[in-house]
């Protein structure tokens, strides 16, 4: 039988609102996505004030602080805290960002609504399963391959050449622009994504690598490649501001030069 409603227990409900801190200068509020596997309840969504006068200026600095002086059991990814290791990635105010380069002063709405990335499985609070996406980035073959012997040194590249790579090698991986994209959404299973894309074509175009046959027989294929649609999503959202639905294009093009 159809079924209109969402499964019981992914009805998220209202959670735990959390005492406002005393004597604090500037309040600011917090809802942020509550799920733990362990206990088998519906995914929840938590209040939090902090004092931001007495906070760092990014969203992250907020989460750091709601965990180290409210409430340790939150759970998120971060490391670098500088928008290099792309595991801070979340959906803060209704975009997929990364929490360590998002400014609270950027965040549009007085409350600051904070969710894991849209349409993947949870493995707890903030934290998405990303293992299906990593696996896509590795079936796309993200490294130098080459059939001719080793140079004695490096292999070189010409100052031209190199800055075909501009706008495809600072991708961190942080799976915002995938899943932001419903043609992801709805064909994620097959189609590779915006992020395992940006990958495969920043390889493709690497004037080094000799696979490029092989690279584009792999992604010729009605689902890999062909399910983007251009929507753009993935453009809008990426927080290093670059454009993978171009790269894709790209790759969309070599595919009929190399057939005509
Ligand atoms: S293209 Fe941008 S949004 Fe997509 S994985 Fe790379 S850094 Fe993240
Ligand atoms: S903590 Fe590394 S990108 Fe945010």
């Amino acid at each position: 039988m159809v079924e209109f409603t969402l499964p019981k227990n992914s009805k998220v409900t209202v959670g735990k609102s959390w005492p406002k801190p005393e004597g604090a200068s500037k309040l600011r509020k917090f809802q942020i996505y509550r799920w733990d596997p362990d206990t088998g309840a519906n995914p929840r969504v938590d209040t939090y004030w902090i004092d931001v006068d007495d906070c760092g200026p990014m969203v992250l600095d907020a989460l750091i602080k709601i965990k180290n002086e409210i409430d340790p059991t939150l759970t998120f990814r971060r490391s670098c805290r500088e928008g290099i290791c792309g595991s801070c990635a979340m959906n803060i105010d209704g975009a997929n960002t990364l929490a360590c380069i998002f400014g609270l002063d950027e965040v549009d709405n007085e409350t600051v609504k904070i969710y894991p990335l849209p349409h993947m499985p949870v493995v707890k609070d903030l934290v998405p399963d990303l293992t299906h996406i990593y696996a896509q980035h590795a079936a796309t073959m993200p490294w130098l391959e080459t059939k001719t012997a080793r140079p004695e040194h490096e292999w070189r590249q010409s100052i031209e050449d190199r800055k075909k790579l501009d706008g495809l090698y600072e991708c961190v991986m942080c799976a915002s622009c995938s899943t932001a994209c419903p043609s992801y959404w709805w064909n994620g299973d097959r189609y590779l994504g915006p992020a395992a894309l940006l990958h495969a074509y920043r390889w493709i175009i690497d004037s080094r690598d000799e696979a490029t046959a092989e690279r584009l027989d792999f992604l010729e294929d009605p689902f890999r490649l062909y399910r983007c649609h251009t929507i753009m999503n993935c453009a809008k959202t990426c927080p290093k501001g670059l454009n993978p639905a171009k790269a894709i294009a790209e790759i969309k093009k070599m595919m009929v030069e190399r057939v005509v």
